[in-house]
């Protein structure tokens, strides 16, 4: 068990707080794993109507450790990180995602399977997979061309760019754009709000607002074959090695 990832539930509320403000929250498989849990016990236990995910510290979370997954690139249906995604897809409680800093890789990904998202005005979101020599996941390569746009995601995508909490919320990523000192209290507000209005009415009312959770769950799959392969290529080595040096990549 690790405190990286701390969990409490609270006026029905499971709060989950990425807690590694050292290494910018980046996510390990045992972090995945402790995240896992707590979404399965807001799941299946009636006394917990919604979740809240931040991070501790000043970033949500700088996505995958690098480090943890070029060293141990543990993929496939069992890997903590596939069973967070599945999680995410398959979740019927709401969830609130209050993005107090960077978000980056999978820290924005997840944001697009949630249902309330605020953001900290000075948070900054990216997903430079190509950067890093991976692909999209959490159809993500799905999820973001329809809520942005398919040349914003690009930009996003393949070019790394940065996008502040302002052009997040105007690419409908994120409903409101806070002061940093009042979106966890925000944040919180909402969750109880969704955890005591009905239960079956909210749950429902998600599951239509997701739509075709089959041809998500179909592009997730496709994106997690691609990035496994991906994990185990040079360039993915490369990318790491130079994240690792602070130096540019370089692809040959
Ligand atoms: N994996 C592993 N370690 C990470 C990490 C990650 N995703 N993100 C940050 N860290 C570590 C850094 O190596 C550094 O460790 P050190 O203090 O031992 O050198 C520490 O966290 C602080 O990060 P640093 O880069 O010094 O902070 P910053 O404020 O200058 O930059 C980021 C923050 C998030 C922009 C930058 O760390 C970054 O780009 N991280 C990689 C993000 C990424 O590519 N994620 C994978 C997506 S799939």
């Amino acid at each position: 068990m690790t405190d990286h990832v701390l969990t409490e539930v609270k006026d029905r509320v499971m709060h989950i707080t990425f807690n590694r403000a050292d290494k910018k929250n980046a996510l390990t498989h045992a972090m995945y794993s402790k995240v896992v849990e707590a979404m399965r016990e807001a799941e299946s236990s009636d006394n917990i109507r919604a979740m809240l995910f931040t991070g501790a510290g000043e970033a949500f979370t700088s996505g995958n450790d690098l480090v943890d997954f070029r060293d141990n690139p543990k993929m496939g249906p069992d890997a903590p990180v596939s069973q967070f995604l599945q999680c995410l897809l398959t979740s019927k409680k709401p969830i609130v995602m209050a993005v107090n800093g960077i978000a980056v890789g999978v820290g924005l990904t997840m944001l697009l399977h949630a249902d309330i998202v605020f953001a900290a005005e000075g948070a900054v979101i990216s997903a430079p997979f190509v950067d890093l020599a991976l692909v999209p996941e959490a159809a993500s390569s799905l999820l973001l061309p329809k809520r942005a746009g398919h040349a914003r995601a690009a930009e996003i995508f393949m070019l790394g760019k940065r996008v502040t909490a302002q052009e997040g919320y105007e690419m409908g990523i994120f409903s409101r754009v806070l002061k940093a000192d009042d979106l966890l209290a925000q944040a919180e507000e909402a969750a109880v709000a969704l955890a005591n209005k009905a239960p079956q009415s909210v749950q429902r009312t998600k599951m239509l607002m997701r739509g075709d959770i089959e041809e998500v769950g179909a592009r997730m799959e496709k994106e997690a074959k691609l990035f496994a392969e991906q994990l185990f290529s040079s360039e993915f080595a490369e990318s790491v090695m130079a994240f690792m040096e602070k130096r540019p990549p370089n692809f040959g």
